[in-house]
């Protein structure tokens, strides 16, 4: 019983991808979500300077008083997870645990795909974390970072993206997996491209369920479930052009009616 938002933060627009699952599976959870696009691509980027915007950001989504953050990007989950859990005075949850137990949890999971940015990818979050839960599971990791900006600069369903999909994901048709994890969050986004290339045999896996099943876990282990019956707010900050996120927030939330503030933190 706590009316209080969750506070949910990405490099850019990919952390709509779980937003948008937020609303359908816990529609009266207001969301204050913050897209640092001043800072985007974090992919690119060292550790130490991701992790200090995501604490940043983090602080920021505190003051505004929210119950619970969900960390709603790969690469800041794998930078900064476990010091935002050790700063911030409310649970927070990242994407990559809950994306590894889905792969697992695939009827056949002894190859498994990740695709994800560089800094994913370099610092082997995902293999560590399928390895963990399934040492048996073979784990190919593809840092495919050209796929972000495709779908931050709005470009999904264009012959250029297909093309880009093809190409960052050629490894995959040469070594067949049974499943894909999609290690960041722009990526469902490009899911129809993705399934082009692939075809209907490998499974696309998605950490945005299995995160939201989380988040829904935390609260009501802590009582906090909204319990109004009205739909919940969405609050919109971007760190830097907020009309290209409103843009990208009405095209994949389906909301006409979003606006979003520019954000001065950094
Ligand atoms: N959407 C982010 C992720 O899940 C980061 C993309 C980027 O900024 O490079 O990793």
């Amino acid at each position: 019983m706590d009316q209080r938002p969750i506070g949910v933060m990405d490099s850019g627009l990919g952390g709509l991808s779980v937003v948008r699952l937020l609303h359908q599976r816990l529609p009266h959870e207001s969301v204050i979500f913050v897209g640092d696009q001043q800072h985007f691509p974090y992919g690119t980027r060292v550790q130490d300077e991701i992790r200090s915007f995501a604490l940043i950001i983090g602080k920021f989504l505190v003051q505004q008083n929210i119950k619970l953050m969900v960390i709603a990007c790969n690469t800041a989950t794998a930078a900064a997870l476990t010091l935002l859990q050790k700063e911030l005075p409310v649970p927070v949850i990242g994407v990559i645990q809950p994306g590894a137990v889905a792969a697992v949890s695939l009827p056949y999971h002894d190859r498994i795909g990740v695709i994800a940015t560089e800094s994913t990818i370099n610092d082997g979050a995902y293999v560590r974390a399928i390895k963990s839960l399934s040492p048996k599971t073979t784990v190919l990791a593809k840092a495919t970072q050209p796929l972000v900006a495709i779908v931050e600069h709005g470009q999904t369903g264009t012959l250029k993206a297909q093309r880009a999909v093809n190409e960052q994901l050629a490894v995959f048709r040469q070594k067949p997996v049974d499943g894909l994890v999609l290690g960041c969050t722009h990526f469902p986004f490009l899911t129809k491209e993705i399934m082009q290339t692939l075809g209907p045999t490998v499974a696309i896996i998605d950490p945005a369920g299995e995160t939201v099943q989380l988040v829904a876990r935390v609260l009501t282990k802590h009582d906090a479930l909204a319990t109004t019956t009205d739909k919940g707010q969405l609050t919109l900050y971007s760190t830097g052009a907020a009309s290209d996120l409103a843009a990208g927030a009405r095209k994949w939330l389906g909301k006409q009616d979003l606006t979003s503030k520019h954000l001065a933190l950094f």
